[in-house]
């Protein structure tokens, strides 16, 4: 039995960084009446960050499960209902296409109904609901500024007088939208956190052993995802099910005819090249973490 732990990234976080995010969040959280978690739908739990409830305090959130366009529509949906009995709104999107966005202005109102209540009665209707993003690293946090804001952006930014620094983006459905988002730290400690966000790519590939996080990644998916693994790889007949993770890679290879000059299978490009079709969706949609029970 080979020890897969040794092969585990662990995530590089600094002191500093942390003790920024947490000054920009005492910053900001006063100005905002919203907060916008994203998590990756394919991993909601390794992608979230540990200390959020303190972070957040009493400021109304909603998580959106973004990248919902590689994640398994069953499983996000028991994530959502999961995120709903919480008592949070909860929302999957793809930031990438926009799917799903349009509800979001919807789904804020909604769960800031009382304090909208509150702003009629003291004659400010119409005021804009002020928001901020926050998540960790490669959620999706640009591309979700970028959807929502688009153009607007740029427009804001070329004003002459206007402070650099902290921006106010207006959107076109009475929000405003702060456009710097919040970084988080994932739960580093935790190797399987670790080795999911290898999986995604949100660690980047040089600071893992790279055939270490594909061999895991390939015994996940040969317990889970069997039908998806022998579809995109081309595996047949064969039962692979008592394969151990090598002899899968060693397949993948082999069947991409990645070949060393002697003969050898070249596991490290099988493993590049499996990484980067799982991170593209190429294998199809498929999350990596259930909701408990
Ligand atoms: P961040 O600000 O939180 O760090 O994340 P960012 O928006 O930069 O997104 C990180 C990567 O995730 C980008 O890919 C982006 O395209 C991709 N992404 C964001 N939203 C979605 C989504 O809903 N679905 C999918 N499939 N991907 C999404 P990249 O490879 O770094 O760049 P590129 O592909 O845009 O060139």
């Amino acid at each position: 039995m080979e020890n897969k732990t040794e092969n585990t990234p662990s995530i590089q976080w600094f002191p500093g960084h942390m003790a920024k995010t947490r000054r920009l969040m005492t910053q900001n959280l006063p100005m905002v009446d919203l907060v916008i978690e994203i998590l990756d739908a394919r991993i909601p739990k390794s992608s979230s960050n540990p200390e959020i409830k303190r972070l957040l305090g009493k400021k109304p959130h909603i998580v959106l499960l973004n990248k919902c366009d590689v994640a398994d529509d069953a499983v996000t949906a028991q994530w959502l209902e999961q995120f709903r009995l919480e008592g949070n709104g909860a929302l999957a999107v793809d930031c990438k296409s926009g799917k799903g966005l349009k509800q979001l202005h919807p789904l804020a109102r909604s769960v800031l109904s009382e304090q909208i209540a509150r702003w009629n009665q003291k004659g400010m209707t119409g005021r804009p609901i002020r928001m901020m993003i926050v998540g960790i690293p490669n959620v999706g946090k640009s591309s979700l500024i970028n959807r929502l804001a688009g153009s607007r952006r740029a427009k804001v930014e070329d004003r002459p007088g206007v402070t650099r620094g902290k921006q106010w983006v207006s959107l076109e459905s009475g929000m405003e939208l702060l456009d710097m988002p919040g970084v988080l730290w994932p739960k580093f400690e935790d190797k399987q956190v670790g080795l999911r966000l290898a999986f995604t790519g949100a660690v980047k590939d040089v600071i893992v052993d790279i055939e270490g996080v594909a061999m895991a990644l390939l015994e996940l998916l040969n317990r889970e995802y069997p039908a998806l693994l022998a579809e995109r790889y081309r595996f047949g007949d064969l039962d692979v099910s008592e394969y151990t993770p090598e002899q899968l890679l060693k397949l993948v290879g082999q069947k991409r005819g990645m070949l060393l000059p002697g003969g050898e299978v070249n596991t490290e490009r099988a493993a590049i090249v499996l990484l980067d079709e799982f991170r593209g969706g190429k294998l199809g949609k498929i999350s990596l973490e259930r909701p408990e029970k």
